[in-house]
Order: structure tokens, then sequence, then C-alpha cells
């Protein structure tokens, strides 16, 4: 059983942590799949260290860009890495699309020149799929429950971004697939993702085990 990597991508408040939680909730309950839940920035404790310089200290956008890109590089080889080589799929919270959102559009530094240095960080790594919460960037910044310096930029700011994620949307259609934001409950989400990762991915589930199914028994007993 191969892993996956998965990641979960979007503006403020737009339910990722939600999701991954119920998603990782229903694969480990119906599914016996083994899963890691993990966030950039972040996800152990020098790139969380990381983290709060980057999510609360004011700083020009390529040292936002490299701090970002030091982050995952010791998330990739500390983290994602070793869980999938374990064969356990790992829900990530923001990946590389995050950084082409935030400090290409939002930012708005040289595309290409962040598509390069995430190649880098990543060593080439890529998410077997990507998952787009979409939310009108207003509406999520009021449903935002984390205060940052990001969260704190205008509204304008927000749009650029999510601008970003339907340009790596457009490049890559394949990888993706968009959900409209808090459309249902984080469970009947979690299900319908489900649904969509056992067509996409068959060879990766087992058969869900009924708890009402006898034991299989040894043909010689
Ligand atoms: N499907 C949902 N339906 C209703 N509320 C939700 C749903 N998903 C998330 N929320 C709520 O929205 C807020 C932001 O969710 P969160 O997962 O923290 O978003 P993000 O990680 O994208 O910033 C939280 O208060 C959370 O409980
Ligand atoms: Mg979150």
């Amino acid at each position: 059983m191969p892993g996956l990597l998965i990641t979960f991508e979007g503006n403020e408040g737009s339910g990722k942590t939600t999701l991954i939680r119920a998603t990782a909730e229903a694969l480990q309950r119906d599914y016996q799949i083994s899963t890691v839940e993990t966030r950039e920035p972040g996800g152990l404790l020098l790139s969380e260290k990381i983290r709060d310089l980057l999510l609360h200290y004011p700083m020009n956008p390529w040292t936002e860009l490299f701090l970002y890109e030091a982050a995952r590089a010791e998330h990739l080889h500390q983290v994602l890495l070793p869980a999938l080589k374990k064969n356990q799929w790992v829900l990530c919270d923001r990946f590389t699309d995050s950084t082409l959102a935030y400090q290409g559009a939002g930012r708005g530094l040289n595309w290409d020149q962040v598509k390069e240095l995430n190649l880098l960080a990543t060593q080439g790594l890529t998410p077997h799929l990507s998952v787009f919460l979409d939310i009108p960037p207003q509406l999520g910044l009021k449903n935002a429950t984390e205060k940052n310096r990001f969260e704190e930029e205008k509204v304008g700011f927000h749009q650029k971004v999510r601008q970003g994620f339907l340009k790596s949307i457009r490049q890559e259609p394949q990888r993706w697939i968009q959900l409209k934001a808090l459309s249902d409950s984080p469970q009947n989400m979690a299900s319908g993702l489900i649904q969509t990762l056992k067509t996409r991915f068959p060879q990766s589930f087992r058969k869900k085990r009924s708890p009402t199914s006898p034991k299989k028994r040894s043909t010689r007993e």
C-alpha cells in the first residue's frame, strides 16, 4: 500500500485544519489507514520555530520566501519522506501551492522563481492530490481562528492569494480537486473527499472491515 501525500490549500478560514482532522479520523476508523496530520510551515520543533517568526515578525518578502523554504526542507526530511516511506498517508495543511499563492501572487514575487525554489526545497516531491477549499476571502477572514501577520493583511491581498491558487489549478488541473468551503459538515465533506480518493487511488484502499462479519477461518481448521 503506497503512501500518499495529500495537501490542503486555501485562504485563511476555509476549513483546512478541520477537514484534515475529519478526513484522518474517517480514514483510520473505516479503512484502517495510517495517517499523519502535519502542517506547513511547521510540523516539527525547528519548523514550528520558523513558523513563529513567519507569522509574527514583519520582514522582507524574500526573507519570508526563504524562511518558508527552509522550514519546508526540514519538514521534508524529518516528517514527509519518513512517513511516505512507511506507507503512511500524509495530510498536509498547506504546502508549495500556498507559497506560490502568498509569496508569488500575494507579495508579487516572480512566480517561476518561487516555483523553482519550491522544487529545490521539496527535492521534486509533488503531492499526489491537492484539495482546494474555495472561500470568498472576506468570509474566510471572518471565519479564521488564528491571529497572524497574513490574516491582518487587507482583503485585496487575500483576493490575490485566491487568484494564485486558481492559477496553480489552471497549470496542473489533474492534481487538484476543488471544494466549496463550509458547504457541508466537516464529516460529510470528508466522506465526499474519501469517495474521490477511492476513485483516484483504488489500490491504496484496503477492504472496508465490517464489525459484524465473521473472522476468516483457516481452511485447515
Ligand atoms: N465544514 C464546516 N462547517 C462549519 N464550520 C466549519 C467547517 N469547517 C471549518 N469550520 C469552522 O471554521 C473555522 C475555521 O476553520 P479552520 O479549519 O481553522 O480553517 P483554516 O485551517 O482553513 O484556517 C473554525 O471555527 C471551524 O470550526
Ligand atoms: Mg488552519
